[in-house]
């Protein structure tokens, strides 16, 4: 629900579990609450309207300004600047109006929430009066989801040009306290790994300036009460609906009152805004949890899963793929190909995934990206063929892509050699031995809108991979003149946007998987035209647990590609239990990456059983309420996890311990949120337990003399 109190100029948004509050105060928007849901009730008496004693600055640096500028002795950090048309950046923002409506408006050229009937959104509009610039800021509110979605336009009702050079779609202020910030750090093949460390004083940031997402740090950021844990404490969390560069912040500044922002960031990006023109931001998702890290996710999860992911996926059991990846690398044949996917049929797979290496002469990475046209000396008969004799198998097609690269060595190069992004004059610089296609340019995405239909028209293709294995270097748009060279890299998000966009709508029935060099562009605006990504190329099942514990902070298990693999392990070289490698993927999206017509006859059997469990379970894995148990950065020795499906009728824990250890006592694994009165019969023992015996009491963990040994628990409602 939204409120206004007209009299007193308040605006409440009102979720299921948290409230919101801003007033207008002498026109300025000035931020007041974020925390527990509160009744609608006039809370701004008990919140002073300036500073006791303002001795030094002037009282608008302590004011909680809901969209802070340059403006009036305000230092800490802005979420806005704008140089205007007389050269200097000052904006006095001052409330013009407002709106309330049911619904929320799809964002222009930009992925966003959506919403089925339960949304309700406040715009406020705030203006300059000297330079005319206005700013419209949206804060959407669900019914029966507690994510709050914001997102800001920019308009210039100014007569010359402006330009933007900071522009971050979310800022809050926080009370002050004793916090704790976590978040997701990383590279490539060690992904979104948690850290928590005390919140800084002063300005702290995590970032991304490489076009992506990147694997360096997911946009996520948590700020929490230093006590709190999985199940309790107060957490403040933001992510945003983009996949580019940006900039997530912290500030404790003057009066020790701690304030977050996320957008763009803005070192590698500036606008320039033309008289009467607008400019939109990306969405920002705001979460407060009051129990803790698991009501964050919990929050986030039911979000992802039902306002982002979309399409006819969305709530669909996602088939268990075997990709030729890690089996053959760029050698394969059709003949190699239908060996694995034979075995994958038997063993019961339902999607077989042709990765990279099928198109132009690719037989390194060397060369082709760009020519969209399959190799005929490896799949003589083309793709039609080969996906009717997979169907016929029982399995269906998918395929890989890596739609926005260009290879040196390529006839797309040599026909466009302008198509890249680069500068003139500078080198060109090569990773993978690749370029980046300026998706910025209306024919470059037209080009690969008609070269991706063509190659999924042609065979019956209901999966794709959309792979992405660099980062931007020279990262500029040749065609954009110089006041306009820094709005490259947006131009591309907007651009790559687009081609999603007509592909995902032009091919609703397959299924799409983002990836970048593993889980390098994991983020919510991906997900929005495919449910799920890579998490990563580490398929490595000890690795996994702290790259998908991290992962599970925001995003739901229904997201994350997890695969079985071989050992020695490809990316550590370390040998873990098959079974192990099963439970961990069944954490994710099921599927298997190793060459399946060299399984042994043993591995066979257990490769049947793990998918026997999968389509089992598939439900409960896939749509129900994940929680974490126990933390592999605190325990030196654990991780555990649960899955509770949506009726709360079946639960699953899963356990994975790293080392046996001599002579110790049993540890115990305490399952969470389950209703407390009901009672639960464990599968392999048929023992029943209260939800509340379980959370308190807790399971012995089986000591073993396996390293890396995982266990499944299955329970059912009786
Ligand atoms: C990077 C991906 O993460 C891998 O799974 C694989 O598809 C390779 N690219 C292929 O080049």
């Amino acid at each position: 629900m939204i409120f206004y109190h007209a009299e007193q100029q308040l605006f409440h948004l009102q979720g299921d579990t948290y409230s919101y509050f801003m007033q207008v105060r002498n026109g300025v928007l000035v931020h007041l609450y974020w925390g527990s849901r509160l009744p609608d009730e006039d809370i701004s008496s008990l919140i002073p309207a300036v500073p006791v004693y303002a001795s030094f600055d002037s009282e608008f640096n302590r004011l909680t300004y809901e969209l802070p500028t340059q403006e009036k002795g305000y230092f800490s950090q802005q979420a806005l600047n704008i140089v205007n048309a007389q050269g200097d950046d000052v904006c006095s923002l001052r409330y013009a109006g407002h709106e309330i409506f049911a619904g929320k408006k799809p964002i222009p050229q930009l992925p966003s929430a959506y919403e089925e009937g339960d949304a309700e959104t406040l715009e406020i509009t705030l203006r300059d009066p000297l330079t005319h610039i206005s700013v419209t800021l949206s804060y959407t509110v669900y019914q029966g989801f507690d994510v709050l979605c914001r997102s800001l336009r920019i308009q210039n009702g100014g007569s010359d040009a402006v330009t933007l050079r900071n522009v971050q779609e979310a800022s809050v202020f926080l009370p002050k306290g004793d916090y704790d910030i976590l978040h997701l750090k990383g590279s490539h093949c060690r992904e979104r790994n948690q850290l928590r460390t005390a919140l800084p004083r002063g300005f702290f940031s995590l970032d991304s300036r490489r076009g992506a997402s990147g694997h360096e740090n997911n946009p996520f950021l948590t700020v929490m009460e230093r006590h709190a844990t999985q199940q309790q404490g107060k957490v403040y969390a933001m992510t945003h609906v983009y996949s580019g560069s940006f900039r997530l912040s912290t500030d404790v500044s003057i009066d020790d009152r701690p304030s977050m922002m996320i957008g763009m960031h803005p070192d590698v990006f500036t606008w320039h805004l033309e008289a009467g023109d607008t400019f939109q931001s990306p969405e920002a998702l705001l979460v407060f949890s009051p129990n803790g890290l698991n009501g964050m996710s919990h929050r986030f999860h039911a979000f992802i899963r039902k306002r982002i992911c979309r399409g006819v996926w969305r709530d669909a059991p996602r088939p268990i793929l075997v990709n030729n990846w890690e089996a053959t690398y760029f050698g394969f044949n059709e003949e190699k190909l239908l060996s694995i996917a034979e075995k994958g049929a038997a063993i019961g797979c339902e999607l077989f995934v042709m990765d990279d290496g099928w198109f132009g002469k690719r037989d390194q990475d060397n060369c082709s990206l760009g020519d969209w046209v399959v190799d005929k000396r490896k799949l003589p008969g083309g793709l039609k063929p080969l996906g009717e004799k997979l169907n016929a198998l029982g399995m269906r097609f998918g395929i890989w892509f890596e739609p926005e690269m260009i290879s040196p060595d390529s006839d797309l190069y040599r026909a466009h050699p302008d198509w890249c992004l680069h500068v003139d004059g500078r080198d060109r610089t090569e990773a993978r031995q690749q370029l980046i296609l300026d998706m910025g340019r209306r024919e470059v995405q037209d080009y690969l809108i008609d070269a991706l239909s063509r190659v999924l028209e042609s065979a019956n293709i209901t999966y794709v991979k959309w792979d992405m294995n660099r980062n931007m270097t020279e990262g500029f748009s040749c065609v954009l003149p110089k006041e306009r060279k820094l709005e490259s890299q947006h131009r591309y998000m907007l651009g790559l946007y687009r081609v999603l966009d007509v592909i995902t709508k032009h091919f609703p029935h397959v299924l799409f998987e983002s990836c970048s060099g593993g889980g390098g562009r994991f983020d919510c605006g991906m997900l929005c035209y495919m449910p799920q990504t890579w998490t990563s190329d580490d398929t490595d099942a000890y690795e996994r647990l702290g790259i998908q514990w991290g992962t599970s902070m925001v995003y739901p298990a229904s997201t994350m590609g997890a695969h079985v693999s071989v050992v020695p392990n490809h990316q550590t070289m370390r040998i873990t239990p098959f079974e192990t490698r099963c439970n961990v993927a069944l954490g994710g999206n099921f599927g298997f990456e190793l060459d399946l017509s060299k399984l042994s006859d043993e591995d066979t059997e257990k490769a049947i059983a793990a998918v026997k469990t999968v389509k089992e379970l598939r439900t409960v894995l896939q749509q129900g309420t994940f929680s974490r148990l126990i933390d592999p950065t605190v325990h030196d020795n654990l991780c555990a996890w649960q899955f509770l499906s949506e009726d709360e009728s079946q639960l699953v824990v899963c356990v994975y311990q790293r080392r046996v250890k001599p002579n110790v006592q049993p540890e115990r694994v305490y399952m969470a949120s389950l209703p407390a009165d009901s009672r639960y019969r464990r599968a392999d023992t048929g023992d029943t337990y209260s939800g509340s015996a379980l959370m308190n009491v807790g399971l012995p963990i089986p000591t073993t003399w396996t390293d890396y040994d995982s266990w499944v628990y299955r329970f059912e409602k009786v």
